[in-house]
């Protein structure tokens, strides 16, 4: 049976995913697979929470049939319009003939402009009640966790949230809840879920993590739409997301760079020296043989970052450049950020990468240091002690 009953009458219906490993057209390298989770909740009204991606439609029917003919759905809750939740809608509606679905004003507006259906829907807001019978199902809009359409949906009856996308985690795995697998494999996939898709947030994220405990609404469990669900310790994954949130880190650096024949890579090593005898722990990276995903990881408790690149016609190499456009994107406050490379006739790379972060929100800490062709004895020196003062910059 693929279906399986997470709460009395309630059931997880969604699908898992075990050979994606690209994810929102390759932002997100997903190594563990993922899953996409829906639930059905039986009672007199029956309403199933969320689908799946459009490819799987069809074993999310299966595993629904498994339970309940389809025609008996009322109600399909679409907590956020992302094709890997709503996908299925299309080929689950016509099965459906009696079911409404419900969502926020923005979540209509977007499922339109996806599918070009005319599907009935009812706009809910936050508070709003739907009675299912013994069961109700009441509605947090959450705008921007991540999509302006984003909405948590919460049992009372149950104590069980349901909040899409948050406190999920892209991991494919047999088991269903937390405490049956892996804490440390469970929290880093979290955290990597957190720093790749919700990072730039955190404001947002905090104050609706506020909001929902200013409600005193019990949680005994979080059922997200990615991943394993939260029943032993839901505190655990909402703790951990009020401290990425509120952007703590600890003394680490971060060194990511390219380099084209070696010169930077020695000066990144010599960098890391100064300030691994700082007592600051250092992850460095070549970006050009690296996993994107993991180094955005790593960044999300550092805090300072090292950024290098050999230059190549005046300007940054193409794989560090990409990289720092994501970095741009995710608007990393309080962290101290300084640039490196190696130039050859002229420079460029260290000045087109300040550039690049320079409304980014992070601290950058100028001048970087350049130099010309491979560094000699003195130079390398100088990136020790540059390794050290940046150490120095952190405190
Ligand atoms: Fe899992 Fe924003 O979709």
């Amino acid at each position: 049976m693929a279906a399986i009953e997470i709460l009395p009458g309630i059931y997880s219906v969604g699908v898992t995913d075990w050979n994606v490993r690209n994810f929102h057209g390759h932002t997100y390298t997903t190594n563990r697979g993922s899953s996409y989770n829906a639930y059905l909740i039986i009672d007199e009204k029956i309403a199933l929470i969320d689908t799946v991606y459009g490819p799987f439609a069809q074993e999310l029917i299966a595993n629904i049939k498994e339970v309940i003919p389809l025609e008996k759905i009322d109600y399909i809750i679409a907590n956020h319009v992302e094709t890997d939740h709503s996908g299925a809608l299309p080929a689950l509606m016509p099965l459906c003939p009696k079911a409404k679905i419900l969502g926020t004003a923005k979540c209509k507006e977007g499922l339109y402009k996806h599918y070009y259906q005319n599907w009935d829907f009812q706009v809910v807001k936050t508070n709003d009640q739907l009675k299912l019978g013994r069961r109700t199902l009441s509605f947090i809009e959450a705008p921007m966790i991540h999509w302006p359409d984003s909405m948590f949906t919460y049992c009372p009856q149950e104590a069980l949230l349901m909040p899409n996308d948050a406190f999920g985690q892209h991991l494919a795995l047999s088991e269903k809840f937390d405490d049956q697998v892996d804490q440390s494999v469970l929290m880093e996939e979290a955290e990597k879920y957190y720093a790749n898709i919700l990072w730039p947030l955190g404001g947002i994220i905090l104050k609706k993590i506020q909001e929902v405990i200013s409600l005193n609404l019990p949680i005994k469990m979080i059922a997200p739409s990615h991943g394993i669900i939260w029943r032993k310790d839901p505190e655990k994954i909402i703790n951990a997301y009020i401290s990425w949130a509120k952007g703590q880190t600890i003394n680490k650096v971060v060194i990511a760079y390219e380099t084209m024949w070696g010169a930077t890579a020695q000066m990144a090593q010599k960098i890391a020296q100064g300030l691994i005898a700082a007592q600051v722990e250092v992850k460095l990276y070549n970006v050009a043989e690296s996993d994107r995903t993991e180094i955005i990881t790593q960044m999300l408790s550092a805090k300072g970052f090292l950024f290098g690149s050999s230059t190549h016609d005046n300007d940054m190499l193409p794989n560090i450049a990409a990289f720092l456009e994501i970095v741009k994107g995710l608007k990393p406050k309080n962290r101290q950020v300084s640039f490196f490379g190696s130039y050859g006739w002229a420079g460029g790379a260290v000045s087109e990468m300040q550039e690049m972060l320079k409304n980014s929100g992070a601290n950058l800490i100028l001048p970087g240091i350049a130099f010309k062709y491979n560094p000699d004895k003195t130079e390398l020196e100088s990136c020790v002690e540059f390794g050290s003062k940046f150490a120095q910059s952190l405190k």
